[in-house]
């Protein structure tokens, strides 16, 4: 029994380890996917132009920024202040409910605008002047320009109808209208990696990358106009633009079973395969998946399957982040979460082997991450002549326990030595500050 539960866990956990090779393999099949998605033929990187390129720095003025991507919208009135500084003169958030997630697109951007309406009526900014929103909006856009953004999928559990194939600018610009608030307008609408990337860029001018690890997952980066083949003939200023790549839809990546089952039963099988091996809304469901056969093969919980792990995702990704800190002897916290789940016999091993686990799983997480921050890194620079500062945001970035040492540890493993020319920097609420910038950057125009 005892050697069958090692056998089991060896096997785990060389399935969910990347080779050397694997990670290579990876990061060329990623490169031949963006190279695709920049020529505008089909790829499971999007790369979508976010027409913008990196802020001076300079930039100056008051502008709001809405930030929309998860479970809460977030106001902010800033005043960027030129050479890198920026003041946060108001915030309010605002929860998004289930009704609005998943019910019409036209209740969700009146809701938008009615808490715009409440936002600028609360902190004084209402009145005749003009103000520009910078509008981070954390899905897939495609855009023709800076100010208008085609939503092509939701993705993170949205799915507010007519909203698909839409200006989302256009959207919310009538939704606000119609709540007489004319002279409030989007300047610019950006992808949260844009906006982190934009964020950090304005006071770190070698910052050319923006990631988020948080419910999802995604990067951009700085490319030169003349390699963005889909973009030759349009009239274009400056030399560079950011490329939103869209990475948690990549698939050529190795699965294992418990990935393949969780991606079955998943609104979008087939798609967004690296997300649901990354990013914060699908980890606790693979753990769960882990533990379901472990319990089947008899080496967890004494082959009982526990009711509260019977149902799809009910072992949330915080609840791993939690387990993955518990140093107490005898993992004393995990039990009292398990406990809570309603798991009341648990010993001391089933705890050792669920955090082993959730080790596995976040440690091929943060691996990935490395091996497609380090793809972007190299089709920017293949020498890796020059220093590069990533900006990160999201959840899991910040708060799973190593993680983001995961993430540089993996980097080392393919870097070596020159690995200490990649700075990732913790961006915090990048997303929205980056939209208003853009909105500087605009305004500048
Ligand atoms: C999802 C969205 C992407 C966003 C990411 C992080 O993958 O498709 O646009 O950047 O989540 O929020």
């Amino acid at each position: 029994m005892k050697n069958l539960k090692i056998r089991l866990l060896d096997r785990l956990e060389q399935e969910f380890a990347l080779t050397a090779g694997q990670i290579k393999r990876f990061i060329k099949d990623f490169h031949f996917q963006m190279n695709k998605g920049l020529a505008g033929e089909k790829s499971s990187l999007e790369m979508l132009p976010a027409f913008v390129d990196r802020p001076s720095g300079k930039e100056k003025g008051r502008f709001i920024a809405l930030d929309l991507g998860g479970t809460n919208l977030r106001l902010l009135q800033l005043e960027l202040k030129g050479s890198g500084r920026i003041e946060k003169l108001a915030e309010r958030k605002f929860v998004l409910k289930e009704k609005y997630i998943k019910g019409k697109g036209k209740d969700l951007f009146d809701f938008i605008a009615g808490c715009i309406k409440r936002f600028v009526q609360e902190k004084g900014i209402a009145g005749t002047k003009k103000s520009d929103i910078g509008f981070t909006f954390s899905f897939p856009i495609r855009q023709a320009s800076i100010t208008s953004g085609v939503l092509m999928y939701w993705t993170k559990g949205f799915c507010a109808k007519g909203v698909v194939g839409k200006d989302v600018v256009g959207l919310l610009n009538r939704a606000l209208a119609e709540k007489g608030l004319y002279n409030i307008k989007v300047a610019a609408l950006a992808n949260d990696t844009v906006g982190t990337l934009v964020a950090r860029a304005y006071r770190e001018s070698e910052c050319d990358i923006g990631a988020i690890f948080g419910t999802g997952t995604n990067a951009c980066y700085r490319e030169k106009i003349s390699r963005i083949l889909k973009m030759k003939g349009r009239k274009t200023k400056g030399s560079h633009m950011i490329i939103n790549t869209e990475w948690a839809n990549f698939n050529k990546i190795n699965t294992t079973v418990y990935d393949r089952i969780l991606d079955k039963n998943s609104i979008n099988p087939g798609e967004h395969i690296l997300e649901k091996m990354i990013s914060g809304m699908y980890l606790g469901e693979i753990a769960r998946l882990v533990m379901l056969d472990l319990i089947k093969r008899g080496v967890l919980f004494n082959s009982k399957l526990p009711q509260a792990l019977r149902v799809p995702r009910v072992f949330k990704t915080e609840y791993m982040s939690y387990i993955a800190a518990d140093r107490t002897v005898g993992l004393v916290k995990t039990n009292s979460l398990l406990r809570k789940l309603g798991i009341k016999d648990s010993c001391c091993q089933d705890r050792q082997v669920v955090k082993k686990i959730c080790n596995f799983i976040s440690g091929r997480a943060a691996c990935l991450s490395a091996a497609s921050l380090a793809a972007i890194i190299l089709k920017i620079d293949p020498d890796l002549s020059r220093r590069h500062t990533v900006a990160v945001d999201g959840t899991v970035y910040e708060k799973y326990p190593g993680f983001a040492n995961g993430i540089n540890a993996c980097l080392k493993r393919i870097f070596a030595k020159k690995s200490s020319k990649i700075k990732i920097s913790l961006t915090k609420d990048g997303s929205g500050i980056g939209a208003a910038i853009i909105a500087a950057v605009t305004d500048e125009n």
